[in-house]
């Protein structure tokens, strides 16, 4: 469905055109003062210096031609020459009922259909998640959503760090503890058996020992990184323990991402991409893009309109090993071959700006990418304590992702009303639910560029901009809608009708600006916003109730009509929870 805002600008444009000036000044904003109308044209005072006359006098043959149109319930003009305008309500409620009749609410597919590859999650292989991989798995989901609800053809992929210096860490710390296994033999050939010589929690151990007792000693790091350039270039025993590493990996990321509800199309990584690297290293070489520098091969990504340095980005290291910035630069060449996207967006830690500015700038200066390769890099900001210090245990230690999903839920199981006789089973089932809304939306209504606390408690709370808040008022509706159904034959067949009240026309007004708004959150790539809208909609949906007795109301149209519109209410919210990965309980 065309947006609101856009059949009404057509026809203020109109009226400008009929007027002999251009249809551009016919465009309408949102009015900044909603006490006194809903939408304004400005137009009127852009014309008046294009055209040299008073815009008064302008605004004035707008609103002649426009006086008898059935799509406004009342125009006049203010001030020096704006033009203020409210929306039929006949009209308005034509467009929820469209609106309620339509699968998606009135958001339609885009015109052009994009292939958009988001990248996100971005776990490391062998080291358990923690709180700082939330804010990428929750934007990216959000993101990917979002952009397929659309219609556009939306690849996810987390793209594991499974190929870095850990690996080698692992390794060398397998080797000290088990010396004798057949993997460190120069000359193993054998094939990958299915046993693991460890097991995941033996895993989630050794990575931080090895980290740290590589950190203090010199030749166990170099170690580590003989053993990592010897996997990258396959040698056949570390090839088969990363293999164990892998895969014991996976299968826990899956567990803890699938918690999250969020699912990847792909579970690819660094090491996808090695297949690539030469062929690329020998173009970038042939076509005279790389220098030598220090021994690394480099290419330059500076251009002369910077205001601070942007160092060259490294392709290979002095050894001949692949680096973070490689694997990034192969995978695009990968990505290219296999989808040639339209776009490809990173949701990764703001602080990786400068990795991304080198890794695009060489990309599209070498070709790699073409020209019409759109690259977004959404950077996010960090996960704070109340202290403002990235967020850490009571210990002060890193926690892990798993433990903070489990600490929200027992703090929305303290919440729970026991007097409403849940199951056990139905009460763990809504905690989790509940609980995952509040990290979710806790996370997601931030702008994804700041820093935001993280704060059980308010997160949790089933008042203000939460997301048990927005749950709890969907609950409220199913409550409303399921005590009318069975009272009487109302089943959601009705229309709405011309609003009775003015809460329910801000109510009505809120609901016709969802497919803006859902358009306006793909193009920023801000969850957010469609967050400020599911909170201003359970607002505006909950003044609507409290000012009327729905249920109770003896007017049988005015009734059904009410019903109508908290049942499209419903449907908006539960489409856009649905689109931040949150589940709704039918009860809370
Ligand atoms: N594994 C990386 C990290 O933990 C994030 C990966 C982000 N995606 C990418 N294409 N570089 O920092």
């Amino acid at each position: 469905m065309e947006k609101l805002i856009k059949i009404l600008s057509k026809e203020v444009s109109d009226a400008f055109e009929k007027c002999g000036y251009e249809s551009y000044l016919g465009s309408l904003t949102v009015s900044d003062r909603p006490d006194l109308c809903q939408f304004q044209c400005n137009g009127a005072l852009t014309a008046a210096k294009r055209y040299k006359k008073s815009p008064l006098q302008i605004a004035n043959e707008i609103l002649n031609v426009l006086k008898d149109s059935c799509s406004f319930k009342d125009i006049s003009s203010a001030g020096p020459g704006f033009i203020n305008l409210n929306v039929n309500d006949s009209m308005l409620a034509d467009y929820l009922n469209m609106m309620n009749r339509d699968e998606k609410c009135g958001c339609d597919k885009a015109n052009n259909i994009l292939t958009i590859i988001v990248d996100y999650g971005g776990a490391n292989v062998a080291k358990p998640l923690h709180v700082g991989h939330i804010r990428a798995a929750v934007i990216g989901e959000a993101i990917k959503r979002i952009s397929r609800f659309l219609g556009h053809n939306v690849i996810g992929d987390v793209h594991l760090g499974d190929w870095g210096l850990q690996i080698g860490m692992v390794i060398t710390e397998l080797k000290r503890r088990m010396p004798g296994l057949p993997y460190f033999d120069e000359n193993y050939t054998g094939e990958y058996p299915t046993d693991a010589p460890f097991t995941i929690s033996e895993l989630e151990e050794i990575y931080p020992t090895a980290s740290a007792f590589a950190k203090n000693n010199e030749d166990a790091m170099e170690e580590a990184r003989k053993a990592t350039f010897e996997l990258q270039a396959g040698r056949k025993g570390y090839v088969a323990l990363w293999r164990h590493i892998l895969n014991g990996s996976v299968k826990d990321l899956k567990k803890v991402y699938g918690s999250l509800n969020v699912e990847f199309d792909l579970w690819l990584g660094e090491s996808d991409c090695e297949k690539y690297i030469d062929e690329m290293v020998k173009y970038l070489k042939e076509n005279n893009y790389t220098y030598e520098s220090q021994g690394a091969l480099v290419v330059d990504v500076a251009k002369e309109s910077d205001s601070s340095v942007i160092p060259p980005v490294m392709i290979l290291k002095s050894d001949g090993s692949s680096l973070y910035s490689t694997t990034d630069i192969a995978t695009i060449w990968q990505r290219v071959e296999d989808y040639n996207p339209d776009m490809i967006i990173y949701v990764v830690d703001k602080r990786q700006d400068m990795h991304f500015e080198q890794v695009f700038r060489c990309v599209k200066k070498t070709g790699i990418a073409s020209e019409n390769l759109s690259l977004e890099f959404i950077g996010f900001g960090t996960m704070n304590g109340k202290d403002g210090k990235p967020f850490k245990t009571r210990e002060g230690g890193v926690m892990k992702l798993q433990d903070l999903i489990e600490t929200i839920q027992s703090s929305v199981l303290d919440k729970l009303d026991a007097s409403k006789g849940f199951s056990e089973e139905e009460m763990g089932d809504v905690a989790r639910r509940v609980g995952l809304s509040a990290l979710k939306y806790g996370d997601l209504s931030n702008q994804v560029t700041k820093d935001y606390v993280f704060d059980i408690e308010k997160f949790s709370s089933f008042e203000g901009n939460t997301g048990p808040y927005i749950l709890y008022t969907i609950v409220r509706i199913k409550s409303i809608l399921n005590k009318a159904c069975s009272k009487e034959k109302y089943c959601g067949s009705d229309l709405i009708q011309k609003p009775y009240s003015q809460c329910e026309l801000d109510l009505m007004l809120k609901l016709s600006k969802f497919n803006e708004t859902i358009e306006f959150s793909f193009l920023t790539k801000a969850p957010n916003k469609l967050c400020e809208y599911m909170y201003d909609l359970s607002n505006t949906f909950n003044k609507f109730y409290h000012s009327n007795r729905i249920i109770s109301e003896e007017n049988q149209e005015k009734k059904s009509s009410w019903l109508c519109l908290s049942s499209l209410t419903k449907k908006v919210l539960e489409t856009s929870v649905e689109l931040l990965g949150i589940e709704v309980p039918d009860r809370m």
